[in-house]
């Protein structure tokens, strides 16, 4: 656990599914009519009430539910957390990796700003498109890391930020990001 000016960011080893805060981010798709990693747990956790909560929102000619870069909220069916973000994070490309970088960054901002308007204290975030959207892990927890350190140390409203890694290695690489950002930032 380490603290910013306003809140603090945790690391921890497990199942998004499982974490008992007031939000929950998911790792979805456009269309948001859930998927596998991430997206298949969070939907298998909180049953069928999900999906028909995403097939409420209003889709456009192509089906989609939710921009690239973007967050959609909704409840969160039987899951214990109260809200479901949605973030769809970028599908990592080296030949736009900037325009992927930019949109890895702005979906973190977008998610935490989602928690502060459903008045959520605690959001638990998985490791964003570093599965099928195959973003290379080191750069998407620096990306992460910083964003959300950013935000904590300019916005009052969210205590506690708890990154959830599924692996081992996901981890320990997040864990050296928020090591290396202290230092960098001198706290
Ligand atoms: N809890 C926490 N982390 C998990 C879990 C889980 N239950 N399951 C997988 N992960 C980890 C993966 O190891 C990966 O590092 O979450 C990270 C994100 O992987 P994905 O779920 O594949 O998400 P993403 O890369 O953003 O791809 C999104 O995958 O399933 C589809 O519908 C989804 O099309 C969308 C795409």
């Amino acid at each position: 656990m380490r603290q910013f000016a306003h809140g603090a960011v945790e690391l921890v080893l497990g199942n998004i599914v499982d974490q008992q805060t007031e939000a929950i981010v998911n790792a979805a798709n456009t269309k948001l009519t859930g998927g596998g990693g991430v997206d298949g747990a969070i939907h298998r956790a909180a049953g069928s009430e999900l999906k028909e909560l995403c097939l409420q929102l209003p889709a456009d000619e192509k089906g989609r539910r939710c921009q690239t870069g973007h967050v959609q909220t909704t409840t969160a069916g039987k899951l214990s957390a109260k809200y479901v973000i949605h973030a769809v994070g970028p599908y990592y490309n080296e030949q736009y990796a900037e325009k992927a970088r930019d949109q890895l960054r702005q979906v973190h901002v977008l998610a935490l700003q989602a928690a502060l308007s459903f008045n959520c204290r605690s959001i638990a975030i998985p490791a964003i498109s570093t599965g099928a959207y195959r973003f290379p892990i080191t750069d998407a927890a620096k990306i992460a890391i910083d964003t959300v350190g950013r935000f904590l140390n300019s916005h009052t409203g969210i205590d506690l930020v708890r990154f959830v890694l599924y692996k081992q290695g996901q981890f320990d690489t997040f864990q050296s990001a928020l090591d290396a950002w202290q230092l960098q930032t001198g706290r």
